[in-house]
């Protein structure tokens, strides 16, 4: 069949060509969006009787028509007809003839397909957002069941100070929310109709842009036609969005990855969410952690080349457009899987309570807590400081820990000492008594597990 813009053309597309200019292959996802742009835009166009009833009435069966076959699988897109927008109009045309024809009046495939990507964005960024609420359940879940579970804290990788693991679970928690708001706000620049901006100026046609947007559930209408059929800043904010998302599931699974080795021995993640090696027998590794990590890169990758693709463009539409797509679509499977992977992950895993907290015994962490100590009882901070780290260093050099040192050596040292300091330099009191606002302490972190729980009841409801 002869393209649908070829009245102008007096020989046909080089099929090389044809093939490298289609979209086809990929913007099919999109297709039950256009379908639903479309029936908006007839239904609109007989409300302002730019097209008579019946023949709207017409359009929106043949549609109807279309959108079943395409349920049911029957639809064969092809490369001729090039992009989504063109295929379906094809099938339409097959349906129910030449008043097919009418239904692109007042419309271009620029604010066509701009309009499918707006309609495609806010079902993802739905799907995202249901994802990573169900993933924050589960942080908060494990972090409720681990409040008082000790582990080393960590900074330069070093031991730092005990810390409860229900509080290590619940900063990455925060950052999720975090992201999960960073998608809502998304959400306001997807949720606005480009539909009727045509080409890039408008129509002459007295079409009204408000019932199609209410008709497709946008909340908004784009005020400048040009700005409409251009802007790709939803997608881009999709892409950043996803790349910070996937940035913290990376930091995690790294964590994960550390703590399921010999060396840490933490965590031991469930057979379900591991795999084997095809040479050593003894091997169990957390390839699905370490995809996540790798994937972070293709993520990435997308927002760096869709905001190369953008840098250039004069106004309005320019092909280089339709580059837009693989990379979104990537991102979007991308996150979408992770978030599960990681959710199965997280909620399979179990967590070696012992070992974690014995790592907290033969190290110095407990440091601080002589220095507090002793500041507490009036020393000046960094005299405090200095004593600790020469018994540091002492301890260090003869082979034992502080909470080895016998209380005539640590009397010698300071009398400020006393013997409650035994109690003092042991991991859980260290960790229980830190309890500033936001600390590790038990009761800051039942606090923080809290919130949490309310915030996601009341995400809950409000979707209800
Ligand atoms: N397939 C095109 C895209 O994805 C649709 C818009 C085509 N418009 C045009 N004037 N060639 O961007």
């Amino acid at each position: 069949m002869a393209k649908l813009w070829g009245g102008r053309f007096e020989e046909s597309l080089d099929k090389k060509t044809e093939a490298f200019g289609a979209s086809i292959t990929f913007d099919q996802k999109m297709a039950r969006q256009d379908l639903k742009g479309s029936l908006a835009h007839v239904t609109m166009l007989a409300t302002t009787g730019i097209l008579t009833t019946e023949e709207a009435e017409q359009i929106k069966a043949g549609i109807q028509k279309v959108e079943a076959k395409y349920e049911a699988g029957e639809i064969d897109f092809k490369i001729e007809n090039e992009d989504i927008h063109m295929n379906m109009e094809t099938y339409l045309h097959a349906e129910i003839g030449s008043v097919a024809g009418k239904l692109h009046t007042a419309r271009s495939r620029n604010d066509q397909v701009a309009t499918d990507m707006h309609l495609w964005m806010k079902d993802t960024l739905s799907e995202t957002m249901a994802k990573l609420e169900n993933l924050r359940e589960v942080i908060v879940n494990l972090a409720s069941n681990h409040v008082e579970t000790i582990m080393p804290g960590y900074t330069h990788l070093q031991h730092a100070q005990p810390i409860s693991f229900g509080h290590h679970l619940m900063a990455y928690y925060s950052m999720l929310t975090r992201d999960f708001e960073r998608f809502g706000s998304n959400m306001q620049h997807a949720d606005i109709s480009p539909l009727g901006a045509a080409a890039l100026a408008g129509t002459t046609f007295p079409i009204d842009r408000k019932e199609t947007a209410e008709l497709m559930g946008f909340s908004d209408v784009y005020v400048n036609s040009m700005d409409a059929v251009s802007d790709r800043d939803f997608i881009l904010e999709f892409l950043s969005n996803a790349s910070i998302l996937m940035m913290h599931l990376s930091r995690f699974c790294e964590e994960i990855i550390l703590w399921c080795s010999h060396e840490f021995q933490f965590v031991t993640l469930s057979d379900a969410f591991s795999t084997g090696s095809s040479i050593m027998p003894q091997k169990k590794n957390p390839d699905m952690a370490e995809l996540i990590r790798g994937k972070s890169g293709r993520v990435y990758g997308n927002l760096f080349g869709l905001l190369t693709v953008m840098k250039s463009l004069p106004l309005a539409y320019n092909k280089d457009l339709q580059e837009d797509k693989e990379g979104m679509f990537d991102t979007a499977e991308t996150i979408l899987t992770s978030l599960d992977v990681m959710a199965g992950m997280l909620s399979t895993l179990s967590v070696n309570e012992t070992v974690m907290a014995e790592a907290t015994e033969q190290d110095f962490s407990n440091a601080t807590e002589l220095a507090d100590y002793l500041a507490a009882k009036g020393l000046p901070f960094r005299q405090a400081h200095e004593i600790v780290g020469e018994m540091v260093l002492a301890c260090t050099k003869a082979g034992y820990y502080l909470q080895d040192v016998p209380l005539a050596r640590y009397q010698e040292v300071s009398p400020l000492i006393e013997a409650d300091i035994y109690e003092t330099l042991k991991s859980r009191t260290a960790v229980q008594r830190r309890n500033s606002y936001g600390g590790t302490g038990f009761e800051q972190v039942k606090m923080q597990i809290a919130l949490a729980q309310a915030a996601l009841k009341k995400e809950n409801s409000e979707k209800a």
